[in-house]
């Protein structure tokens, strides 16, 4: 897949700058929670959408609003949503697409509160689940079915980075009218851009690499078709109220700017990390799309720019070696959450996919040894001396 060649000029540009008596080259932050109308006329016209002035900071704010047009144009989208948070978005996204007695098939590994919103929020509202290993599309055509609305993932997935071929699910999913929504948040928009290769819904935790400095939460849902934006804003966000705070649109605006030339850096030394894992002696196993030997290589290497900078390792010696390696950082933070300047590390197992059942975690080739590392910004020979050091202590 090719990015566009004026992807880092669209993450300083578009949507944007507003116009401001200063002249501010940074658009000042919307801090406002309400706007004023001009008139009862003025009212009607922006109730009824023919103007897309604003009302109140539910509903649109200039901050987002700008945010917004950034990031759709950045995913070859129409428009978007921000969302308060990455679930946020994932779950008005979802709930967005299905009702009672309809179906959602997703990935087998999925970010933990992902998992959950499927397997214990949706059933309590008469909604099923079906979960599926993607990474074999045949697999989806033996269970889709007209009561499938929805095939939902992530890719690369968390923790285990699985590739799934988006073009050839979007394919089966569309024949049964079902929507294709993805999980962008490992790759970004830098290295893939799913709606080019048919997903109908990307989501993102804006959390992440987007905003790239661990100091917000945030979501977004990008799509080509403006009238589901337009109901997922007012029906679904709006509603629930998940909004996204216009200082936090504001700090996103600022962090996406070097979206390419950060993850460029991030992706350079993951490469280096994951050769040098692959070699070491207590490392059992390396998941990382971008070795040639990883089984999801050859699809990422068609449908993304790169391969990211999440890497997972199993250690030999199991959950007792695996625990003294996590322990054993020095520099890097044992923390939840990526995409940051640090360099963090966790353990999914006993972290962040805590909610999967022990059983199936195992099952899902998720092993309780598995350490994620969220490659960072830091001087590559430092990562690695860190890493040399971690792994000295199993
Ligand atoms: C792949 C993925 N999707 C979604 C989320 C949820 O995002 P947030 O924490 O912004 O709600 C996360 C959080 O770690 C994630 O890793």
């Amino acid at each position: 897949m090719k990015r566009a060649k004026d992807f880092n000029t669209k993450a300083i540009h578009a949507g944007g700058p507003h116009k401001n008596p200063e002249n501010a080259v940074n658009s000042p932050i919307f801090m406002t929670s309400t706007f004023e109308f001009n008139d009862l006329q003025h009212v009607d016209d922006v109730m009824s959408f023919k103007s897309d002035d604003y009302v109140y900071t539910r509903g649109n704010n200039p901050t987002l609003r700008m945010l917004e047009n950034r990031i759709a144009a950045l995913e070859e989208g129409d428009s978007a949503v921000a969302f308060a948070s990455g679930m946020a978005a994932i779950s008005s996204v979802i709930f967005s697409l299905m009702g009672p007695e309809d179906e959602i098939i997703v990935h087998r590994t999925l970010y933990g509160s992902s998992y959950s919103v499927v397997t214990k929020l949706l059933p309590k509202y008469n909604m099923n689940y079906k979960i599926e290993n993607l990474t074999d599309p045949s697999n989806l055509e033996k269970v889709i079915s007209d009561k499938t609305k929805v095939i939902y993932f992530e890719t690369p997935s968390n923790p285990n980075l699985e590739v799934i071929d988006i073009k050839a699910i979007a394919e089966i999913a569309h024949r049964y009218n079902a929507k294709v929504v993805v999980d962008n948040t490992f790759a970004t928009p830098y290295l893939q851009r799913p709606l080019t290769l048919g997903a109908d819904v990307v989501v993102h935790s804006a959390t992440k690499y987007l905003s790239g400095h661990g100091d917000i939460v945030g979501g977004l849902a990008i799509s080509k078709d403006p009238n589901y934006i337009l109901s997922l804003k007012f029906e679904y966000m709006c509603e629930f109220g998940g909004v996204m705070s216009p200082f936090n649109a504001w700090l996103l605006l600022r962090g996406i700017k070097t979206l390419g030339i950060r993850m460029e850096a991030h992706e350079k030394s993951a490469k280096q990390i994951a050769e040098y894992l692959e070699k070491h002696p207590k490392v059992e196993k390396v998941f990382y799309p971008g070795l040639e030997t990883f089984k999801g290589h050859e699809i990422a290497k068609e449908q993304m720019d790169g391969y990211g900078a999440m890497i997972s390792f199993e250690v030999k010696g199991g959950y007792e070696a695996a625990s003294k390696v996590i322990e054993g950082f020095e520099m890097a933070k044992l923390a939840v959450s990526l995409g940051d300047c640090e360099t963090l590390v966790e353990m999914p197992a006993a972290i962040t996919h805590r909610g999967y059942d022990k059983e199936k975690l195992v099952s899902f080739g998720l092993t309780e040894s598995m350490i994620r590392i969220s490659v960072g910004l830091e001087s590559v020979d430092d990562i690695i001396e860190d890493i040399e050091k971690a792994l000295a202590k199993a």
